[in-house]
């Protein structure tokens, strides 16, 4: 099964056939920014590869088309630059930069009581 290395995090993960990384973070119960869920519209799921570019699967016309047309201009000319929505990949040496990826925590899935939130 592929893996998927995420810089500065150092996490590592499997990504099942067919999935993406970021549908494979989430799976797995890490934050992998989004507003759109993987509908290749919002941008917040931006990556940029760093390594093992080789086990990226190329991006498909939907992909290029949302990052040429809803990508800030240096990142659309960027050939590093991917969605992390839309990113498939073989093998495990694919490593990729991700701001804001992190392990979820206990907020993150309403676990905090309130009143425990507001205690000094
Ligand atoms: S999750 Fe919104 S564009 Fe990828």
């Amino acid at each position: 099964m592929p893996r998927v290395t995420v810089q500065p995090a150092g996490v590592q993960f499997e990504v099942e056939d067919g999935e993406s990384v970021a549908e494979a973070a989430w799976r797995q119960g890490y934050v992998w920014p989004t507003r759109c869920w993987g509908q290749a519209d919002c941008m917040s799921c931006f990556t940029k590869i760093v390594g093992g570019e080789l086990n990226a699967i190329p991006a498909d016309e939907n992909e290029l088309d949302a990052i040429r047309l809803k990508l800030a201009a240096p990142l659309r000319n960027d050939p590093t630059v991917r969605l992390g929505c839309q990113l498939r990949c073989t093998g495990d040496a694919l490593v990729v930069e991700k701001r804001g990826f992190r392990v979820t925590s206990a907020e993150d899935n309403n676990m905090v009581d309130p009143a425990e939130s507001h205690s000094a």
